[in-house]
């Protein structure tokens, strides 16, 4: 009986496309090219019914061959973990080296920094790396044409953006934010951390790209003593231990008095007693960069420092030349997993 043949034949290629790396090739087997040749000798009666039993029998494989394919397919992809270290005895090309990245020594030392200073209530907020003339010299007391702003060996766009030279382009920014918080007898306390540029020859202790940490507090009688004792403690956390502080007159137009603030290089990190290290800018802010805030300097005074990033993690770590940060090597960047 030719319909007895149909089912025996299609259990046989279904069973053949489930094991079969190439289950197309079913459609051209034998055993189904003999069903369709059995077409012709049937009486006419009957092949209606039956040429439908072998196409039915077709579009049943077509649908076995696709699900197989798929199954196939899939199994040819091997699943990634990308959360898995790099397997050393990978067969795979091993393109990295297989020990595990780090962070970079200034991310870590930025975040502690940030961390030291949020403890003690500051917020952070990270500032901008293009900037204008406006928040770089105009917002913080640098009329136009001072022989100051020259002292920032800024670079500019052609359409004259600045990419910061320091980050206290941020100032006026925290300052007007803060400006409600004041009002409602609340006070002004944020760093804000980043990237500067300045136009300057590369050498062991100068670099164009550096990052630097601004620090900003306003409120109704905050003194000169509240920044002193505010970056003591700030330095003897990050450094572990008490320190001897200094300061000496310093200028820069956005703040009255202007001091550079300097620590006793610690034995502990290799100094010797008066060996003095100049840490960072501060000062008073000066009245009328409260006023450009829209902040009245006869009700409220602020202070301000700032300074640089990298200056801090070479005295924490001996570190004697600044390009190592942006060098790129990894002898050197390994040292601080
Ligand atoms: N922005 C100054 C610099 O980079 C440092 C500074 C910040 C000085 C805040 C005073 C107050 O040289």
């Amino acid at each position: 009986m030719p319909t007895d043949d149909i089912t025996a034949t299609r259990q046989t290629l279904l069973d053949r496309v489930e094991s079969s790396d190439t289950p197309r090739d079913v459609l051209r087997a034998p055993e189904l090219k003999k069903l369709y040749g059995a077409i012709g000798s049937l009486p006419a009666e009957e092949r209606g019914a039956y040429g439908k039993s072998v196409n039915e029998l077709k579009v049943a494989l077509e649908a076995a061959i696709q699900a197989r394919e798929a199954v196939l397919d899939s199994a040819s992809i091997e699943p990634i973990d990308v959360t898995a270290p790099w397997d050393l005895n990978s067969t795979r090309p091993a393109l990295l080296p297989t020990t595990q990245g780090t962070q970079h020594p200034l991310t870590k030392e930025l975040d502690e920094v940030i961390d030291i200073f949020t403890r003690m209530g500051f917020a952070a907020i990270e500032s901008r790396q293009i900037d204008d003339d406006f928040h770089m010299f105009e917002a913080l007391n640098f009329p136009e044409n001072h022989p100051a702003r020259d002292g920032y060996d800024t670079f500019r766009t052609e359409e004259g953006f600045i990419p910061p030279a320091h980050t206290s382009t941020m100032q006026h920014r925290i300052l007007k934010d803060g400006k409600e918080t004041l009002e409602k007898g609340g006070h002004i306390a944020a760093i804000s951390y980043g990237r500067v540029f300045r136009n300057e020859d590369v050498d062991a202790t100068h670099e164009h790209t550096f990052y630097q940490v601004e620090g900003v507090f306003v409120s109704k009688d905050a003194t000169l003593g509240d920044m002193l004792g505010t970056l003591r403690s700030f330095f003897e956390v990050y450094y572990g231990q008490s320190l001897k502080i200094k300061t000496q007159p310093g200028y820069f137009p956005f703040v009255e008095p202007g001091l550079e603030f300097a620590i006793e290089k610690p034995a502990a990190l290799g100094g010797k007693p008066g060996e003095w290290l100049e840490m960072l800018g501060c000062g008073m802010i000066h009245p009328n960069v409260l006023r450009t805030a829209g902040i009245d300097p006869s009700e409220y005074r602020g202070f301000a420092w700032g300074g640089g990033i990298e200056r801090l993690v070479m005295l924490k770590y001996g570190i004697e030349d600044l390009r190592h940060f942006e060098a790129a090597k990894l002898n050197f960047l390994r040292k601080f997993a």
